[in-house]
């Protein structure tokens, strides 16, 4: 409660606000990370060695079926109390930013406004060269091809179509790394919300922020790398911890 307060308080006096999120804030929307274990006819895979250029480069329908299951386990899910809860933060704080590394779209759905999306969106698709610039988007429900035999050609250019996610090893975004690199750079305090913290350069964002003087809060059941710098680690569930700080925020001061 006392960590809650202080959470509140140093909400109240910041500038600038802003929040990274990773894979644990959709955790309690049924979403498995990365790192979580498969079942199924995929638990023989490392996903991680699956969300490469390498593995599409080398057996593209097994990738494309890969994110086919993904895209199937996300489709029923519903934004969770931890995403309303910064919806509802922005509502308070208006130049309140996001920095998601997540492909869902779940703080959109929640009513965010103006999401930096780090690592793409798993719902879309993009030609795999970009060729007619970059991302060059193909919309696959308009297309009709053999589903069984992966993924299908670019309507442009023929070369095979992928989902426009960032893989391990590939290149952000430029337009919304440098405005995250930005807004980081910008803000006095950084909620760090359900991230490991371990995949570049999205885990360097707190480290700005600390380099100016600015103030890191994280939201994590577990420790990771960013706790050491955290000025305040609210240690639990997103969907339950993220509530308190709005409630606390609503009552009196
Ligand atoms: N609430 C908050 N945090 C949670 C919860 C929860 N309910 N459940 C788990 N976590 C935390 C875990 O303790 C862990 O620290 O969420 C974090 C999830 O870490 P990762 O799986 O490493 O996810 P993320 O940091 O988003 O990964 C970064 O790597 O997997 C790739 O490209 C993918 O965007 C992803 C990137």
């Amino acid at each position: 409660m006392m960590t809650i307060q202080k959470c509140v308080d140093t909400l109240r006096s910041a500038k600038q606000i802003s929040i990274l999120t990773g894979a644990g804030v959709s955790k309690e929307s049924g979403i498995p990370t990365f790192r979580d274990a498969l079942d199924g006819l995929w638990a023989r895979f490392d996903p991680r060695q699956l969300a490469t250029p390498q593995a599409f480069q080398k057996d593209p329908k097994l990738v494309w079926d890969f994110y086919e299951y993904r895209r199937a386990l996300m489709r029923p899910a519903e934004p969770n109390a931890g995403h309303f809860a910064l919806a509802a933060l922005q509502r308070r704080f208006p130049t309140l930013r996001i920095i998601t590394q997540n492909v869902d779209d779940l703080h959109e759905r929640a009513g965010s406004d103006d999401v930096i999306r780090l690592h793409g969106n798993i719902a879309r698709n993009k030609c795999s060269a970009d060729c007619q610039g970059s991302p060059t988007r193909v919309d696959v429900s308009q297309l009709t091809w053999d589903k069984a035999s992966g993924p299908p050609p670019c309507p442009y250019c023929g070369r095979l179509v992928r989902p426009d996610v960032v893989w391990f090893g590939e290149m952000l975004p430029r337009d919304e790394l440098d405005r995250a690199l930005d807004l980081a750079r910008r803000s006095d305090v950084m909620l760090v919300v359900g991230t490991s913290g371990m995949v570049s350069p999205s885990a360097e964002m707190p480290y700005l922020v600390k380099d100016h003087g600015g103030v890191v809060i994280e939201v994590n059941p577990e420790t990771t790398p960013i706790t050491r710098i955290a000025t305040l680690h609210l240690q639990g569930a997103s969907g339950v911890v993220l509530p308190e700080v709005v409630a606390a925020l609503d009552t009196a001061q």
